[in-house]
């Protein structure tokens, strides 16, 4: 890592920062002894400027539509890798080799299943509880359960309290649909593959033989990588944030799940597929781009635009992809859904509003169309993002943890309350 200067103006005098440069992208400015050397913070809201941590794991170039795990482009690793491989090099750092692979895959198999006393937590919900609720509740108390991996000082305890998080988040996922449908719950078959088990979970019943189609696994498994880490997101950052103070990583995770509930982030492919049905008919689009380009409308175009990415989401075009099959497989020609989600993308792709503010199709906008085929509610789609995305999270907290310059997250502000008065009592107010 090379090192140069930055010079501030402040106060009269000129203060030197260190300039930081990473691997690859942009370089940071280091501010951290701003504070001690001028008095002053910085100011910015949403961190866009903010470089929070140093990380080893994502890169992301948004004006490039580039996003690379450890260094491996996303498309390549949905294209040949699975969903465990892809878990390991995020863990680890590399990928696997078949010995390394063979032993993962079993440690993580073995934990599929969840303490039997949890079935009972569920029945404490409302049937009609959103899903996601009942995640961030259920995954919660995997803290009350697993008392043997919490101790976050072990890096033993911390790679089993991984490896628990990355099997069992399927069986509860699997387990938050059948309780909001009304079925009884169905225990992990652990000569599946992930993306397989996860859908025999959710969709086999007692009373018959269920069989996964190989396709569909297929491309639950690819929704799965294309969903694994995206660098320091809002519900990763929550995560990262929860744990700075040392909370045990269960906690840590259903902090990241709540974050991603949020339909700026995770809800966006629940948002954008109710946005779809809204829209009904490719006739009523100009309708509601008209609304999306109102400033006095809060209407947005559920699946457009991206913090980071100010080009094609990669994610989305491997989407794109991965719903063409799905449609294809299960012999969907007319889904009216599609029909108004190309002509929107095909609409939006030339509009000048959407090119000037660079606002491409996210991944969540395919993902939705894809996942409804595959037989999940709505409800759902947030829940499989946060199945994916816990390898991310805890690959993020364990390198947090596991950071030497790592301290409690605690952000400075801007005060602009009252300044300081006599308190009145109430008689005289
Ligand atoms: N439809 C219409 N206009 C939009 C949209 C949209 N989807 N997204 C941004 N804009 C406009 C926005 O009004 C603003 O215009 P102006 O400069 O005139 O005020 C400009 O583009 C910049 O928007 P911003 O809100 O400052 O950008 P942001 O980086 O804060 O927000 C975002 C990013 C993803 C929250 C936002 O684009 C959005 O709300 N999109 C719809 C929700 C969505 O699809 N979210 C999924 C994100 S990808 C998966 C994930 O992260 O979980």
């Amino acid at each position: 890592m090379t090192e140069s200067t930055a010079k501030l103006e402040f106060g009269g005098k000129t203060h030197e920062l260190k300039v930081r440069s990473g691997s690859v992208g942009p370089d940071v400015i280091d501010i951290a002894s701003l504070y001690k050397d001028t008095g002053a913070f910085t100011y910015d809201p949403g961190f866009t400027s903010t470089a929070s941590c140093e990380s080893g794991i994502t890169f992301i170039d948004g004006d490039q539509g580039i996003l690379l795990h450890r260094g491996y482009p996303i498309d390549q690793l949905a294209e040949h890798g699975d969903f465990l491989e892809v878990c390991y090099l995020l863990l680890y750092g590399e990928l696997p080799t078949k010995a390394q692979k063979d032993d993962f895959d079993l440690r993580v198999t073995r934990h599929t299943m969840v303490h039997e006393q949890m079935t009972k937590f569920f029945s404490g919900f409302r049937r009609d509880a959103h899903p996601m609720a009942v995640m961030c509740g259920v995954v919660g108390a995997l803290s009350a359960f697993y008392h043997d991996s919490t101790d976050i000082s072990d890096p033993h305890q911390r790679m089993v309290a991984s490896i628990r998080l990355i099997a069992k988040m399927p069986t509860i996922a699997a387990m938050a649909y059948k309780y909001y449908i009304g079925q009884p719950f169905v225990y992990p078959k652990n000569e599946l593959n992930f993306a397989a088990n996860f859908l025999h979970m959710c969709f086999a019943v007692p009373c018959e033989d269920y069989k996964v189609n190989p396709v569909l696994a297929r491309a639950m498994e690819r929704i799965f990588i294309l969903h694994a880490d995206h660098e320091q997101n809002a519900s990763t950052s929550t995560v990262r944030l929860a744990g700075s103070s040392g909370a045990n990583p269960f906690a840590c995770i259903a902090a990241g799940i709540a974050c991603l509930w949020g339909p700026a982030h995770g809800g966006a492919n629940e948002a954008a597929l109710t946005m779809l049905s809204e829209i009904g008919h490719v006739d009523r689009i100009p309708e509601f781009i008209a609304r999306a380009k109102d400033k006095n409308d809060p209407f947005r175009l559920m699946g457009f635009g991206h913090r980071v990415y100010k080009n094609y989401d990669p994610r989305a075009k491997i989407m794109q992809k991965t719903t063409h099959e799905v449609l294809g497989e299960l012999g969907i020609k007319d889904d009216p859904m599609l029909d108004v989600a190309i002509e929107l993308e095909r609409i939006a792709l030339t509009d000048e509003y959407f090119i000037e503010k660079k606002l491409y199709p996210n991944i969540d906008f395919y993902s939705g169309i894809t996942l409804k085929a595959l037989g999940f509610p709505t409800a759902m789609f947030t829940v499989l993002f946060a199945v994916a995305r816990t390898v991310g999270w805890i690959s993020q907290w364990k390198e947090m943890i596991e950071d030497p310059h790592q301290r409690i997250g605690r952000p400075r502000q801007l005060y602009t309350g009252a300044t300081e008065r006599d308190y009145v009592p109430i008689a005289k107010r």
